[in-house]
């Protein structure tokens, strides 16, 4: 058996300089959200000054995200966030098998990384779910927030800006916790720092 480590060229610069201003964003809309939602005159963030910060990294998060958008459009990269329709429940029971009980009993993972298969099912599914539906979701509807005049004055009775914000929330919230799994996830590496440091110099370490 080969013990010798294999790095294979994973995540190309452009992937690596958005993911990083994305994380840091992140970060970022986070920490003002939740100040805004729990806003107590003596909060650490001052409302009025989470307000705008919230505002600013929204809009540069939009750009930022259209970038994703058209790099995985346009890129090989793209391909990674397909999923084959063709036996994806028996995959995903695989890796849910493999991250319960698998991996604590040292077996060898159901989808090792390779050139052609970047991400497992379940990090796939997440990232596609992630990318492609919640955080467009979220820059959509806080767009709406921004600018209420442009936003459906009543939906079956409710209010169209209470419901956008309870919407904006809801995903602002989701993505959080995602986020939260994401990182313990990386941590489940050849070593716990080596999915980190992949996201630095592009290369991923296996056995
Ligand atoms: C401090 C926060 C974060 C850290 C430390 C982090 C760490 C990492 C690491 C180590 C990887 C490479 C391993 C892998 O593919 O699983 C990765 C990939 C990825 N992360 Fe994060 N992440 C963070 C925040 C986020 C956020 C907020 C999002 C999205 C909203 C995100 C979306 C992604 C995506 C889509 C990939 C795969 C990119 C690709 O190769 O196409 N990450 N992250």
């Amino acid at each position: 058996m080969n013990h010798q480590t294999e790095r294979i060229y994973l995540y190309p610069v452009w992937i690596r300089i958005w993911h990083m201003i994305n994380a840091l964003l992140c970060l970022t809309l986070i920490a003002t959200g939740l100040s805004i939602q729990f806003s107590n005159p003596d909060t650490v963030i001052k409302f009025k000054t989470a307000v705008s910060v919230h505002n600013i990294a929204g809009i540069i998060m939009t750009i930022s995200y259209t970038c994703f958008f058209v790099g995985n459009l346009f890129t090989a990269n793209g391909a990674y966030y397909v999923i084959p329709v063709k036996g994806y429940f028996l995959r995903m029971k695989k890796q849910f098998y493999y991250y319960t009980i698998g991996l604590f009993k040292k077996e060898k993972a159901p989808f090792p990384v390779t050139e052609e298969n970047k991400f497992n099912p379940l990090q796939q599914s997440t990232y596609v779910v992630l990318m492609y539906a919640l955080v467009p979701f979220v820059v959509l509807s806080g767009w709406g927030l921004l600018y209420p005049e442009v936003t459906v004055k009543s939906f079956v009775g409710f209010s169209g800006l209470d419901l956008t914000d309870l919407f904006h929330i809801f995903a602002g919230f989701t993505i959080s916790i995602i986020m939260c799994v994401h990182i313990y996830f990386c941590t489940i590496g050849k070593s716990p720092w080596s999915n980190f440091k992949s996201m630095l110099n592009g290369f991923h370490e296996s056995h």
